[in-house]
């Protein structure tokens, strides 16, 4: 039996590769580290809490001696990563825990791995799961490769290419067996609404304004959560040790054009006059550093690896907004702060 732990699980892209690695593999025993900040709700994962092969335990990955003592008392083989802060505005707010949890806690977690496993890799693997937000901002056509040169401009990318930077030297160095990705911007089921889609579907659901930062003119390449976490177990398995591949579904949308789209399909599924929803469009001050676009190139891992995304933009888009037309519970649970009261009380000084 194959031990992982993988962090940040009780968040939005996490709890969708829990989700599969525990129902697609019960021969792995699963635990999921995460600490429970405002984006990690146990909700995620409520249809597999009670599978034989799946372990919740709250923990800091910030905290060097409980993740030294946790890797020794559970011996993992290996460590999927995705605990982070994870959101720009809130990188601007507040940038030194950024540093804490993006950049210290990714090193406690090599330094756990490289200790327990004293330079004998073999079946053993660190996978850390980043961001294309390392590479900066493109012009009008030109894509990010895997060979792109790091140019961070957000107190949030910054921390990322920084914990990207320690994986390569953990490899470069010390010889552990790490893989990194880097995604593009996701969407789908349980994703926290502070981020543009979960936020403009509710906004619009509740009529209230939907803020578009400066002239909305912003391009994002987006891609099904549900297609990442394919993506991850897909390199997780067959990808080469120190190896990098950007995931991403060729899915370009100006952030106003993609509110328009939501605005109409809500107008739709509400029962409300075509244009209504648009007219909560409100312009509002921009993001700081805020990149103009990302677009990812993610032939490497087509050719290497044989990954494609699943499904269309449309059909993607369609399954979320109905996501969350049908799960009012789970968002007034968070929009309440109702889910953290909960979890926290359960979970304390555990
Ligand atoms: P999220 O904010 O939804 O979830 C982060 C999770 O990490 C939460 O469950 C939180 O409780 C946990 N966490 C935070 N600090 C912790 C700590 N100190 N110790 C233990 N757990 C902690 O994030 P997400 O959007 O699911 O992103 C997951 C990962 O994927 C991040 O590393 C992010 O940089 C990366 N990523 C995200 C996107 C995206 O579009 N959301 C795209 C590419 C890459
Ligand atoms: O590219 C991958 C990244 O995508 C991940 O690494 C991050 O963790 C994830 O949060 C996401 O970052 P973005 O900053 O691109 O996502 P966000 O949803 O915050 O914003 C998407 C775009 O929409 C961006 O151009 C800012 C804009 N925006 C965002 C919000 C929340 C608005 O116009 N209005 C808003 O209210």
């Amino acid at each position: 039996m194959k031990k992982i732990i993988i962090t940040g699980g009780a968040g939005f892209i996490g709890s969708h590769v829990v989700r599969r690695f525990v129902k697609n593999y019960p021969d792995y025993h699963i635990i999921n580290l995460d600490k429970l900040t405002y984006a990690g709700n146990l909700a995620n994962l409520k249809d597999i809490e009670n599978y034989p092969n799946y372990q919740f335990i709250k923990g800091d990955i910030v905290d060097q001696p409980y993740i030294t003592n946790l890797f020794e008392v559970e011996q993992p083989d290996a460590i999927i990563h995705l605990a982070a802060e994870s959101h720009v505005d809130r990188s601007i707010s507040n940038p030194v825990e950024f540093v804490m949890t993006n950049v210290v806690g990714t090193v406690n977690l090599l330094n756990a791995a490289r200790n327990l496993w004293k330079g004998n890799y073999n079946e053993k693997r660190f996978y850390h799961v980043s961001t294309d937000e390392v590479y900066g901002t493109l012009g009008d056509t030109d894509m990010f490769t895997e060979k792109t040169a790091y140019d961070p401009h957000s107190p949030y990318s910054a921390s990322k290419a920084g914990s990207d930077h320690f994986v390569r030297a953990y490899h470069d160095t010390y010889g552990l067996d790490t893989v990194i990705s880097n995604c593009s911007n996701n969407y789908g089921s349980f994703h926290f609404p502070e981020k543009l889609i979960p936020l403009a579907i509710h906004n619009i659901k509740q009529n209230k304004p939907v803020p578009v930062y400066g002239k909305g003119e912003n391009i994002r390449d987006w891609l099904w959560v549900e297609d990442h976490a394919r993506a991850i177990d897909v390199i997780f398995h067959k990808a080469a040790p120190g190896s990098t591949y950007n995931i991403g579904g060729h899915n370009e949308w100006k952030n106003i054009d993609l509110i328009k789209l939501l605005c109409s399909i809500l107008d739709k599924k509400l029962g409300r006059a075509e244009g209504e929803s648009a007219k909560l469009i409100t312009y509002v001050t921009d993001r700081a550093g805020h990149d103009l676009r990302y677009a990812i190139d993610a032939t490497k891992l087509k050719n290497e690896l044989g990954w494609e995304p699943s499904i269309t933009f449309e059909e993607g888009l369609e399954k979320t907004v109905d996501w969350y037309l049908e799960n009012q519970d789970w968002l007034n649970d968070v929009t309440s702060g109702h889910y953290q009261e909960y979890y926290s009380e359960q979970y304390n000084n555990r």
